[in-house]
């Protein structure tokens, strides 16, 4: 009925009608709610301008002033400024589209924006200090497959009320200091799919409430003692299906949450430098890790570490030195059409990042089973995680 509603009928008093027709009761329909866009379906409960997958080219103006949540993903939107969106916006999907202008000031004043995806627009210009500033009420933003390179010390600066950032399938080589620093009630943090080649000391300082972290896929080689220092809630670090030959066990001690980790993918170098690693694993038995599979010295390749005894780890002579520093081999090419996997948000048909999280990237059989996870906020992937467990503890 809504749908016949917005296909026959355009003009913003038809519109009105057709909600008195369909909505007889109690509905207050605010005349700020109109008019509605053309091309766009808006809606009284909870308040909403959605007008995606029409290949607009710009953002319609004005949106309806009392529009909470505004979608306008799978579009050809190029450019975004100050003023488009109305101070009360909440929810703003611009996912899959074609932003390569952002005026300053474009998210200027969304002082109750909760969720902002921008994700998939590959031509996304590089990010200020202040693209993000004021937004003191973001809980969500999604900045997957924007082909960024660089982020500013800044960007998350205020950002107090953040709980999910998305910075997957990106060309970051590194974060600089501090970019996390006032991120304290961060949950997730996605960054695999990037380039990044070491984490040093205190990278994700002050990610105080972060339970999950994704760095898998990425290109890292070496990760510091206290690279993860600080994050005293993590309980889910995936790492594998990098070039990591040994990591300091030290860098897992500063991880009293730690329950589900993933080593597989990397070149592990068995010898002494892979020591601390094994006797972390010897000191913390209740952790549930995907193998940890040898690949040099030629002795134990395809042994499992954590199965070693210590007679096994006795190669610590300086003529057999771990194969690091060596990055040629790891050319990458950019990332397939599996980019745009999708799934439909809310029964609306777009195309939008779903995490195919548990399944990526195994290199021991395991199915690319992965769990759509549910949008929204705090829904977690336990059932997901309990099959992850099962298939692939022992
Ligand atoms: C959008 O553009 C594409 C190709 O340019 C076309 O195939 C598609 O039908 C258009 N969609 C709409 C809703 O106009
Ligand atoms: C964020 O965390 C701080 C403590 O670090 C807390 O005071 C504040 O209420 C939290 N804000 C939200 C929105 O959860
Ligand atoms: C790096 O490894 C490649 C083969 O993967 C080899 O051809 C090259 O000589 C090595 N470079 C150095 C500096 O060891
Ligand atoms: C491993 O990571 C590379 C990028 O570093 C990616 O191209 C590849 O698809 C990943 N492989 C798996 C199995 O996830």
């Amino acid at each position: 009925m809504r749908e016949e509603c917005k296909s026959t009928l355009r003009g913003s008093l038809q519109y009105l009608i057709c909600f008195s027709l369909l909505l007889p009761l109690s509905l207050s329909y605010h005349p700020s709610l109109t008019p509605c866009p053309s091309l766009c379906t808006c809606y009284p409960s909870p308040p909403t301008a959605s007008c995606q997958s029409h290949n607009l080219s710009r953002v319609p103006s004005p949106l309806p002033g009392l529009a909470r949540r505004v979608f306008l993903q799978n579009n050809q939107i190029s450019e975004l400024g100050p003023g488009l969106f109305s101070p009360l916006t909440s929810v703003l999907w611009l996912f899959s589209n074609r932003i390569s202008l952002l005026r300053p000031g474009a998210f200027q004043g969304l002082e109750y924006l909760k969720e902002l995806d921008l994700g998939n627009n590959p031509s996304l210009p590089p990010l200020q200090p202040d693209t993000f500033s004021g937004l003191s009420s973001l809980q969500s933003l999604h900045l997957y497959r924007c082909h960024i390179h660089r982020l500013p010390a800044d960007l998350f600066r205020g950002l107090h009320s953040l709980r999910y950032l998305y910075l997957q399938h990106n060309y970051l080589t590194g974060l600089p200091d501090g970019l996390f620093r006032d991120l304290s009630n961060l949950t997730q943090l996605f960054l695999h799919g990037n380039l990044l080649q070491s984490l040093p000391a205190g990278s994700f300082f002050g990610l105080s409430s972060l339970d999950r972290l994704l760095l898998h896929s990425n290109r890292l080689v070496s990760i510091s003692p206290a690279a993860f220092r600080g994050l005293s809630s993590l309980t889910i670090l995936f790492l594998f299906n990098n070039s990591l030959p040994s990591l300091p066990g030290d860098s897992l001690r500063s991880l009293p949450s730690l329950q589900f980790l993933r080593l597989n993918g990397n070149p592990w170098h068995c010898d002494c430098s892979c020591r601390s690693l094994w006797g972390w694993f010897r000191s913390t038995p209740g952790i549930s890790s995907s193998p940890v599979t040898c690949t040099s010295p030629p002795a134990l390749r395809g042994r499992e570490l954590r199965s070693l005894e210590e007679r096994d780890l006795r190669f610590c002579s300086s003529h057999n030195p771990p194969p690091t520093g060596n990055l040629s081999g790891l050319s990458f090419s950019p990332k397939p059409s599996s980019f745009y996997r999708g799934q439909p948000a809310l029964g609306e048909g777009d195309v939008r990042e779903w995490e195919d999280m548990i399944g990526e990237g195994t290199d021991n059989g395991e199915n690319a089973n992965g769990a759509s996870y549910t949008r929204g906020f705090g829904i977690t992937l336990l059932v997901a995680l309990l099959i992850w467990d099962v298939n692939i503890d022992l």
